[in-house]
């Protein structure tokens, strides 16, 4: 184990890294479809509910567990309470890691296929139907999503490996703000197309009969995927953040950011769905199905096609490393393992379930478990499942394990940071709200008691 930890050199660099790994395909290519498949607007409701209700409180925690613990994600809980057995919590997050790695490339590998479509020109001059077609021969297909799957893992293994992460870092600052500006400009492009105003109605005229446990289920388990929660993610990477920086208002920042851009990606795709008569429920290809459409509508959709899926690919690129590096870094530290060994081996075990999510979409696809693709049964299991049960141990831990000072000298940077107006609330949320909500939706689900249809 390395004696001296890294830190990151400014507080803007946590933000960014933090911001890398929230803000990726959970924003652009998962929010849409799952708001879809729940109706719209009653969706997004709940959602930002949950990220202000569950998913703030569980971050600060996350920060609070790796800032104080300078370890990894499981060994932080075990310097914080050495006479715990905590073995089985600190597993759970990096299972959760490692699946969620395997099905996230799948649609990272489709993101390259679109990037090379739109600079060969595969999908201008096609109709609505012809690019659904188009996007249905290919997620059929056993090779090319498999080929670029492997891609993708390829690159994110190199970048794990050879700790380029810098560059990416540096380069993500720039790339960040410009996909912004472009899904800004297509939103406005979206808006401005005939029958666009059902798109808006559809996201923002809340209709409270839509509201449903699962649809409850459903927006928190993609408020903790979007921001990264209950993976040991932030633990890792808030082990590498310096003693200066604020954890709440790093928090604030990622979470604002990440909620606007999923809400902004809503805007983008909703109008156009309607407009080219899709179905707002296709799926995980609904942005796919929507987008080439879009810009086929676009003075200059040829070039901008060719940025913004690769400025696309980018986001879930520093999605992937984040996910592969707190796994990796696991392994190595626990296993004593070099970092070559982990990350290699880590790579091929997770390549191997990554390629039958593939392969569940075309192959695999009339198998069903418990009704549902292997592809949706690992998203399902995961989001909505592990995430939120890692979740609310770590805010179990911060509420009752940890000490209430201990907690409020890290959260206040060792007392130079004046905390008092919201640290109650806070441990409030922590002790009580959070891991009640939580529970009561993950009961209702099982059946154990209904209070919710
Ligand atoms: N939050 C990322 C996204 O929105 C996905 C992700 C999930 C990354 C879990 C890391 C951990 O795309």
């Amino acid at each position: 184990m390395s004696n001296r930890r890294e830190h990151f050199s400014s507080r803007f660099a946590v933000v960014a890294a933090v911001a890398g790994s929230a803000v990726g395909l959970g924003n652009i290519w998962k929010f849409p479809y799952v708001l879809g498949n729940n109706g719209g607007s009653a969706f997004i409701l709940i959602y930002i509910l949950c990220i202000i209700v569950l998913g703030a409180p569980l971050m600060i925690s996350e920060f609070v567990v790796g800032r104080r613990g300078q370890k990894n994600s499981y060994r932080s809980f075990k310097t914080l309470s050495p006479t715990f057995r905590w073995t089985l919590f600190g597993i759970v997050p990096s299972i959760a890691a490692f699946i969620i790695l395997a099905y996230y490339t799948t649609i990272a590998g489709w993101t390259l296929e679109y990037l090379y479509q739109s600079i060969i020109n595969g999908y201008s001059n096609l109709s609505a139907m012809e690019v659904q077609k188009k996007f249905e021969l290919f997620s059929n297909s056993v090779f090319s999503p498999i080929l670029w799957q492997l891609v993708f893992f390829l690159i994110t293994a190199y970048i794990v490996y050879a700790g380029v992460k810098k560059g990416i870092e540096k380069y993500s600052k720039i790339m960040m703000p410009l996909m912004v500006l472009l899904m800004i400009i297509m939103a406005i492009k979206s808006l401005t197309l005939a029958g666009a105003s059902k798109g808006l109605d559809y996201l923002f005229k809340p209709d409270f009969s839509k509201i449903t446990a699962q649809v409850i289920l459903e927006a928190m388990g993609q408020a903790f995927f979007s921001l990264s929660v209950g993976m040991g993610i932030l633990i890792t990477y808030a082990s590498y953040m310096s003693r200066k920086s604020k954890i709440h208002t790093t928090v604030g920042a990622v979470i604002l950011a990440d909620t606007v851009l999923a809400i902004l990606a809503g805007i983008m795709i909703f109008p156009a769905v309607f407009s080219f008569d899709i179905a707002p429920n296709s799926g995980p290809g609904l942005v796919f199905v929507t987008l080439p459409n879009i810009f086929n509508q676009m003075n200059g959709g040829y070039i901008f096609a060719i940025i913004f899926f690769l400025l696309l690919s980018v986001a879930a690129l520093t999605s992937t490393i984040s996910i592969l590096e707190v796994t990796v870094s696991l392994v190595q530290e626990e296993l004593k393992w070099t970092r070559s060994k982990a990350t290699i081996i880590t790579t091929i075990a997770i390549a191997i379930l990554g390629i039958l999510c593939t392969l569940s979409m075309s192959m695999g696809e009339e198998y069903h478990i418990f009704g549902m693709t292997f592809f949706d049964m690992m998203d399902f299991m995961t989001s909505n499942w592990l995430l939120p049960l890692a979740g609310v141990f770590a805010v179990i831990f911060v509420g009752y394990v940890m000490r209430p000072e201990d907690v409020k000298d890290e959260l206040s940077n060792g007392g130079t940071l004046r905390i008092d107006s919201w640290f109650r609330v806070y441990l409030f949320a922590v002790r009580y709200v959070a891991p009640i909500a939580v529970i009561l939706i993950l009961a209702n689900q099982v059946g154990i008691f209904n209070f919710l249809r």
